[in-house]
């Protein structure tokens, strides 16, 4: 039996100073789990602002040095851990912009190699721990349906039986472009594999989410998706990853930690399930793509009627929809995993950049009062 409770031992978070890891800690911490918070640098800037947040909670001990590309640097905060969450990822935003000091100094390379040394080291500190029964990965919908797969049709549903490369050409495959879906794809079949070789000692669970937003518990964790909304909120355009309109498939990050929690929690034979041993988490809300300069934006406008909303430059015709539908049975009918409304996700990334100082909003004009004769 490898289901693990809170009366198991401690458990390990990597990545804490992200956005998901942080919420995950407070998750489990909610949960009545001791939690050995994984961190790369307590001194950076984003380290401190995490060690702010993670000093209020109780039962957090804080591990530093832990990096993905040091061999080793997992294994004292491992030791003794019933179940490892493994959150952390070499991604292009790291700490403040430079990202991997330990890196290339080349971004796919390092998002490649990084998550697959990175993923190894992990294991390798699973393996020495003697204690750890559960690794729950946080892959990637990217590990499903890869970075701009080709149109679907009407209809389709992405689930957990598809796997990225079947998507592509083996050239379009090996692009930079898919470093980060690559490097999704490759350890989540790394962790099974060495899942399998350990004899029953451990197993992975992988949760395979879409883009991930809601409140921002510490300002070091704002970058991609929430950025966006935050500028949209700000009365700024959209910068990232692209000026243009495009849309948003979200999952609120608490349903997602959940999930995760779930996932470690539950009794199911994970690995006899169809697709496997994977958790799809999108769609939020059943509302799968949202247009970000008329489905976001408006939800912005709706909950903070007297705040300019910016926009998203207009490519020509407008992206066209995606026909594909985005649902997470799976989740909800074998974990029990929920899903708020979109609209909440969207509000609560407003209202805590807000209150965090991350955003100003400016007012829109007052109207004319109505012209009497
Ligand atoms: N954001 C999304 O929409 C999305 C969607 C699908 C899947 N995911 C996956 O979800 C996970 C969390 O993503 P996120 O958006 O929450 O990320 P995030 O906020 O950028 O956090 C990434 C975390 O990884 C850590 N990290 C980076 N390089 C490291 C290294 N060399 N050694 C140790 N730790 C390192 C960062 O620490 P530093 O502060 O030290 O850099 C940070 O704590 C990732 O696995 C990501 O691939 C994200």
């Amino acid at each position: 039996m490898t289901a693990i409770s809170p009366h198991n031992g401690p458990v390990a978070v990597t990545g804490v100073s992200g956005f998901t890891g942080g919420h995950m800690v407070r998750e489990l911490v909610l949960h009545g789990y001791e939690v050995r918070a994984c961190l790369r640098n307590a001194d950076s800037w984003r380290g401190r602002d995490c060690v702010q947040y993670l000093n209020r909670l109780p039962n957090v001990e804080i591990a530093g040095g832990c990096d993905l590309f040091v061999p080793g640097s997992y294994d004292e905060a491992f030791a003794g851990c019933a179940g490892v969450f493994h959150v952390a990822a070499v991604l292009g935003n790291s700490a403040d912009g430079k990202s991997q000091p330990l890196g290339s100094g080349n971004v796919s390379t390092d998002v490649y190699e990084g998550g697959m040394a990175g993923t190894r080291n992990v294991i390798d500190s699973v393996n020495r721990s003697g204690s750890v029964k559960r690794v729950v990965y946080t892959s990637s919908l990217a590990a499903i349906s890869g970075l701009a797969p080709p149109p679907m049709l009407p209809g389709f549903a992405w689930t957990e039986t598809h796997w990225a490369p079947d998507h592509f050409e083996p050239e379009a495959w090996q692009h930079p472009r898919q470093a980060y879906a690559r490097s999704k794809v490759d350890t989540e079949r790394l962790l099974n594999q060495s899942a399998d070789a350990s004899d029953g000692r451990w197993d992975v669970v992988t949760m395979n989410p879409a883009m991930i937003c809601g409140p921002v518990l510490f300002k070091a964790q704002v970058g991609q998706w929430i950025e966006q909304i935050g500028r949209l909120a700000a009365g700024l355009d959209v910068t990232w990853p692209t000026p243009y309109d495009m849309y948003y498939n979200i999952i609120d990050v608490r349903d997602l930690v959940k999930a995760e929690r779930l996932a470690a929690e539950s009794d199911v034979d994970h690995r006899a399930t169809n697709g496997g041993s994977r958790y799809l988490l999108h769609g939020s809300g059943g509302r799968s793509a949202l247009r970000l300069s008329t489905e976001v934006a408006g939800i912005i406008r709706e909950g903070f009627p007297s705040f300019v909303v910016g926009g998203a430059a207009a490519p020509d015709g407008g992206p066209p929809r995606p026909a594909a539908i985005n649902h997470s049975r799976k989740a909800m009918s074998l974990l029990g995993a929920t899903f708020r409304p979109v609209e909440d996700t969207i509000r609560d990334v407003v209202e805590t950049s807000v209150e965090l100082g991350i955003i100003e909003p400016r007012l829109r004009p007052e109207p004319e009062p109505p012209h009497t004769p």
